[in-house]
């Protein structure tokens, strides 16, 4: 058998997403309600070592090649910097990235250069300090704005923004977030909202779809799509303007790229996700705490990546909404 991470679909997976955290310090509209969530009691969080330790298995044992530091907000876990450069230490090393609202970030983008971090993905709505307090509930785009320029100067490139529109909130800034990106160097990509908010108000109506977007965008630019390999890349890539730059659309609903997954998850209470749809999880904070080895754990890993689902179902008439949301999954 395989020491590998594949499912019975023919997929293997290679990039492990870490939510280190389900805390946030903005409250996404799309994503948490106003008053915040009860946030995992500390105990059963993982710790840096205990994470560590599922990580390497992961990239020694199951041939894992990416890292992905996600939250809630990532930034918010303590020693942060530290677990990068532990990870990093791993061998084979594997490749580090850390998807942030990027609150704290501009000062803190350097040490995670040396630390080792690649690149960062940060989320950024709009350029409207009115519309970003609408949609994030905090005044606090002029921290992102500092944060998107200190991973530039600091390398973590290409910076990549991830936008989600709302439709009569933001869906009006798409071209302008796309000026912007542009001007800057920045990899900017659309979002199509998913069923993943915590007050299960998502609906396909509401949805601004990647149609609805690409047509957006085309009242001020030309896109064509772009002919390099998606390699299984969530984002669709577009070239603007015959070569100014690309930009990125990301319609997991109405395009779904599950085909080509290459994901598997493990939550800040040491959870395996197969999907960010799955209905169940498997508990790896239960076996390590209670003494297993790390072939045990690494056997429990690749008997549930088999059984990963084929797709999200989101189209399916019994179609259920996973119980946790966003922020204690991680994007
Ligand atoms: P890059 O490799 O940097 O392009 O990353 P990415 O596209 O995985 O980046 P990121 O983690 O920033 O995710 C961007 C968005 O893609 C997220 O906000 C989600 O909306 C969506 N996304 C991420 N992972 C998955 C996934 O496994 N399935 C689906 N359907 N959508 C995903
Ligand atoms: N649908 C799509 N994207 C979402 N994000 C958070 N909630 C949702 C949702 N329901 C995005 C954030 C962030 C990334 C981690 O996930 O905007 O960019
Ligand atoms: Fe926080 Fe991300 Fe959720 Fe916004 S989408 S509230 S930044 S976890």
């Amino acid at each position: 058998s395989s020491p590998f991470l594949i499912d019975s679909h023919g997929r293997r997976a290679r990039d492990l997403r870490v939510s280190l955290t389900d805390k946030c310090n903005l409250r996404c509209t799309y994503c948490m309600p106003a008053e915040g969530m009860d946030w995992m009691p500390a105990a059963q969080v993982l710790t840096d070592a205990e994470l560590v330790r599922l990580i390497a298995i992961a990239v020694e044992r199951l041939g894992v090649q990416e890292v992905r530091f996600t939250g809630g907000e990532p930034l918010l876990r303590k020693g942060i910097v530290d677990l990068v450069a532990e990870v990093g230490r791993l061998d084979p090393r594997p490749e580090m990235s850390l998807t942030t609202n990027g609150i704290g970030l501009a000062r803190r983008a350097q040490a995670f250069r040396d630390a080792g971090l690649d690149r960062v993905n940060i989320s950024l709505d709009s350029l409207d300090p009115a519309v970003f307090l609408q949609l994030t509930r905090r005044p606090r785009l002029t921290d992102v704005l500092d944060a998107l320029a200190a991973a530039d100067a600091a390398g973590l490139t290409p910076v990549k923004i991830n936008t989600v529109l709302m439709r009569g909130v933001n869906d009006h800034e798409a071209a302008d977030l796309l000026e912007f990106s542009l001007r800057n160097g920045f990899h900017l990509r659309f979002i199509e909202q998913m069923p993943l908010d915590a007050g299960h108000s998502w609906s396909r109506d509401r949805m601004v779809t990647a149609d609805e977007i690409q047509e957006r965008l085309s009242e001020r630019f030309t896109l064509t799509p772009h002919p390099g390999a998606r390699e299984g890349a969530p984002a669709e890539l577009f070239e603007v303007d015959g070569g100014s730059g690309t930009v990125g659309i990301i319609a997991s609903v109405t395009r779904p790229f599950c085909g080509d997954c290459d994901r598997t998850r493990l939550t800040a209470d040491g959870q395996i996700r197969t999907c960010l749809f799955s209905r169940s999880e498997t508990d790896l904070r239960a076996l390590l705490r209670g003494g297993a080895d790390d072939e045990e754990i690494a056997e429990v890993w690749r008997t549930v990546m088999w059984g990963k689902l084929a797709g999200h179902g989101i189209d399916d008439p019994s179609f259920l909404q996973p119980d946790r949301p966003m922020s204690a999954i991680g994007g």
